[in-house]
């Protein structure tokens, strides 16, 4: 009974190390296809990011052009932390920016801005 016992907990543990392993793999590689796409949905949203506002961005309908086109994003922004710090808050690197800080105003979640983030490593 006991020996059962430990045969299951073992393998739950195996189970978890596995999960965990999996967890991290998708953190290092590539993007979900669900992350991009509630990126994209929260960065179009005008009650959320209205990037489109300012920003030429993807195949967006009207955008403003307050801010820099939205482009190559990868290849400008190979740190994705200074991305991240961009869209939480401009005004560390530009004290005078018309862009809204999302992040320290809590605009939008940290798991939004992550997602966004994803999103912009697409265009
Ligand atoms: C009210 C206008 C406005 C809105 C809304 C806005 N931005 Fe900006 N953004 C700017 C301006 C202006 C800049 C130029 C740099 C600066 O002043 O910080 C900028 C710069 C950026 C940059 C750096 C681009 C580069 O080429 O250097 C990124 C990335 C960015 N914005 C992403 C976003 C995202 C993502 C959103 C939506 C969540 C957003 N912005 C919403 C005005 C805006």
């Amino acid at each position: 009974m006991r020996a059962t016992t430990k045969i299951a907990t073992t393998a739950f543990s195996l189970a978890a190390l596995f999960a965990g392993t999996s967890m991290l793999t998708g953190v290092a590689g590539a993007a979900s296809d669900e992350s991009v796409a509630m990126g994209k949905q929260v960065a179009v949203d005008r009650t959320k990011g209205n990037c489109l506002a300012c920003h030429m961005m993807g195949d967006g309908a009207s955008p403003g052009d307050i801010g820099p086109p939205l482009i190559a994003m990868k290849a400008r922004f190979p740190d994705r932390a200074k991305l991240r710090a961009q869209i939480w808050d401009a005004q560390v690197a530009n004290p005078g920016t018309r862009m809204p800080p999302f992040g320290k105003h809590q605009a939008l979640s940290e798991a939004e801005i992550d997602a966004i983030v994803d999103y912009l490593y697409t265009l």
